[in-house]
Order: C-alpha cells, then sequence, then structure tokens
C-alpha cells in the first residue's frame, strides 16, 4: 500500500450482496429480481466506461460515422440505449421494455420473456454531454400484472405499483441509488478498481426543509401563478434568508443534489408547455418513488405524482420534488390559486 491510501476493507457491502439479503427477507423471493439488477448494474457500468472513455473513442456527436478501422462510431445515448436493451433481453426476466429513445415499447422475444417490465432513460441530460457536465440513467421496474399475451399497455401503470426504481449518475464519481419498496433508498458508489458498486449512502432520508430551489428561471415568463409566487417567496423571503438558486439541467444531477441537501426540484408546466417536459414512466415516477421512499415528496403541483394513471408511454407532467415542507410550500399555492 502507498501514500494516503487506507486499509482495504475486507468485507464491503457490495450492491449484490446487498440485494441478496434483501432477497433473504422474503422466503418466497425467486431470486429473479436480484438477478435483473445485477443486468441492470452491468449496463450502468459499461455506460459508465463509456461516458468516461467518450472523448477517447470519439463518441461525442459523430452517430453514423465510421472510424479508423471502418466500424460504426455510435453517439453516447445510442450506445447507452443499445446496452440497456441488449442487456435487459438477455436477462430472461423482462417482457417489455419502454425507453426514451424508442418510439414503441419492445416486446421482448416470447423465448426469453419473463416477468419485469423496465422503463428506462438510458442517457438523461444527452445535450450536457458535450460539455461534460454529469449526465444519468434512470429506470423504473414494474411486474406484469397478468398472463395474457403483453403488450405495450402492460407498461401503463402508477408509479405506485413500481417493484422498484433508481438512478445512475455519472458525475464526479458513479453511483447508483436505488429505491425498494419497504427498503428505502441506499446510494452504491462505483468503486473501479474492483469494478463494484460499495455501499456508501446507507438509509439515505432527505430533509424535510432544504435551502436550495432548482428550476430553470428562463422560462418565468411562461410560469403559472403558483410557480411565479413560490420562486420569489424563495429569492424574497419575509423573514430569514433567501434560499440558494442550483440548476444544472441534468435532472440525475440535479435530483441527486436534492436528496442529498435537501430543497426543491421543479420542471413545472409552462402556459408553452402545459404538462412541462419530464416524462412520466422513466423521469417523474421513478424519481418520485425515490423521492417518497426517502420521506420527501413528489406532486404536479395539483395531484401526487405516483397516482397518475398513465395513458401514453411518453406522456409528460409537471414536476415538483424534494423536502416535505419545501412541496407542501408549492402545493398551498396551487390550492390557494385553485379558487
Ligand atoms: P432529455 O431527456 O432530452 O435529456 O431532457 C431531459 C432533461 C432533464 O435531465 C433536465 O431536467 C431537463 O431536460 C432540462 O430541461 P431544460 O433545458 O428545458 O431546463
Ligand atoms: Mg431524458
Amino acid at each position: 500500500m502507498s501514500g494516503n491510501e487506507g486499509p482495504i476493507d475486507t468485507e464491503p457491502v457490495t450492491l449484490t450482496r446487498f440485494i441478496l439479503a434483501e432477497q433473504k427477507k422474503h422466503p418466497s423471493a425467486t431470486g429473479d429480481f436480484s438477478q435483473l439488477v445485477n443486468f441492470i448494474q452491468t449496463a450502468v457500468k459499461a455506460v459508465s466506461s463509456a461516458v468516461r472513455k467518450a472523448g477517447i473513442h470519439r463518441l461525442y456527436g459523430i452517430s453514423g460515422t465510421q472510424n479508423v478501422t471502418g466500424d460504426e462510431q455510435k453517439k453516447l445515448d445510442v450506445l447507452a440505449n443499445d446496452l440497456f436493451i441488449n442487456m435487459l433481453k438477455s436477462s430472461y426476466l423482462t417482457c417489455l421494455l419502454v425507453s426514451e429513445e424508442n418510439d414503441q415499447a419492445i416486446v421482448v422475444e416470447t423465448d426469453k420473456q419473463g416477468k419485469y417490465i423496465v422503463a428506462f432513460d438510458p442517457l438523461d441530460g444527452s445535450s450536457n454531454i458535450d460539455c461534460l457536465v454529469s449526465i444519468g440513467s434512470i429506470f423504473s421496474i414494474f411486474r406484469k400484472k397478468d398472463d395474457s399475451p403483453v403488450t405495450q399497455k402492460d407498461a401503463l401503470q402508477k408509479g405506485s405499483e413500481m417493484v422498484a426504481s433508481g438512478y445512475a449518475l455519472y458525475g464526479s464519481a458513479t453511483m447508483i441509488v436505488l429505491a425498494l419498496e419497504g427498503s428505502g433508498v441506499n446510494g452504491f458508489m462505483l468503486d473501479p478498481a474492483i469494478g463494484e458498486f460499495i455501499l456508501t449512502l446507507p438509509s439515505i432520508q432527505i430533509k424535510p426543509r432544504g435551502k436550495i430551489y432548482s428550476i430553470n428561471e428562463g422560462y418565468e415568463q411562461y410560469w403559472d401563478e403558483a410557480t411565479r409566487e413560490y420562486v420569489k417567496s424563495k429569492k424574497h423571503p419575509k423573514s430569514g434568508k433567501p434560499y440558494g438558486a442550483r440548476y444544472i439541467g441534468s435532472m440525475v444531477a440535479d435530483v441527486h443534489r436534492t436528496l442529498v441537501y435537501g430543497g426543491i426540484f421543479a420542471y413545472p408546466g409552462t402556459s408553452e408547455a402545459p404538462k412541462g417536459k419530464l416524462r412520466l414512466l422513466y423521469e417523474s415516477a421513478p424519481m418520485a418513488f425515490i423521492m417518497e421512499q426517502a420521506g420527501g415528496c413528489a406532486s404536479t403541483g395539483k395531484q401526487r405524482i405516483l397516482d397518475i394513471e398513465p395513458t401514453d408511454i411518453h406522456q409528460r407532467c409537471p414536476v415538483f420534488m424534494g423536502s416535505k415542507d419545501d412541496v407542501q410550500d408549492v402545493l398551498d399555492l396551487y390550492q390557494k390559486y385553485s379558487k
């Protein structure tokens, strides 16, 4: 061992070990879910590796071009999508996949079908790729409800019916944050030396109130009255200090900061886009599930996000999520302006 390195932990809690321990708490569990998380882990490791090497391998913005050896080069978001789809299909554990990158849901070949439905955004915040700002992957996992042949409609489930959700943040380190029904939210950091995700943020609980608001203020002229009054009240409070403003423009990074430091992340509806921008099945709902499991709140301003009945796999919804008291301030204003 050299320099400042600490002793090697000989009993690290890896993500695999954590999931296995969770599985053992449920004697009826088949182990399928644990396996599924393993396949997702592998996809995330591969995406993380591609993100870190993207400059060197010239993956940025050159989809469809050829490299010197004549191989097709893929843009990072296309590559991430292919990795997720291929890993999930080859797991024999999924029957239906919904990706932000594919217009239609993907029905897994009959002989490879399993009981899970996974909705994912393989690389969110892709407009940030070229300037090296943090990006991420987001996923939600549902169960197929019956034995009928699978169709796209099977993915139209409320967030409250989710089995688990998570995200991978490709930031200054790579981290997977995973929320399991009844087991809370845990964060696992990738140790590149051993290629394992290690539990470094156990039992994440979001503060009841934070000091940061996170919203794209460039759209202020399109906001509704509740959003406008809310942000004004954080900048010009009747008492105490104003909130700090932070907006990365990468949902995974903005939500992760909100989870760890507290506060609120918002992507409201506007006069131009009444449902906002973020997609319910693989952006808003999985993040809402994480927030609630961590003791926070997630709402459209008028409805709990996890209660929305989806009618379309790519539908959008307004988002206010984070510390309970901060989100409550927004709900009070929506209540006031509904009268
Ligand atoms: P994308 O799925 O096309 O990458 O867009 C989603 C991203 C989110 O990560 C982020 O919260 C949002 O777009 C930022 O949008 P805006 O630039 O309008 O503020
Ligand atoms: Mg996205």
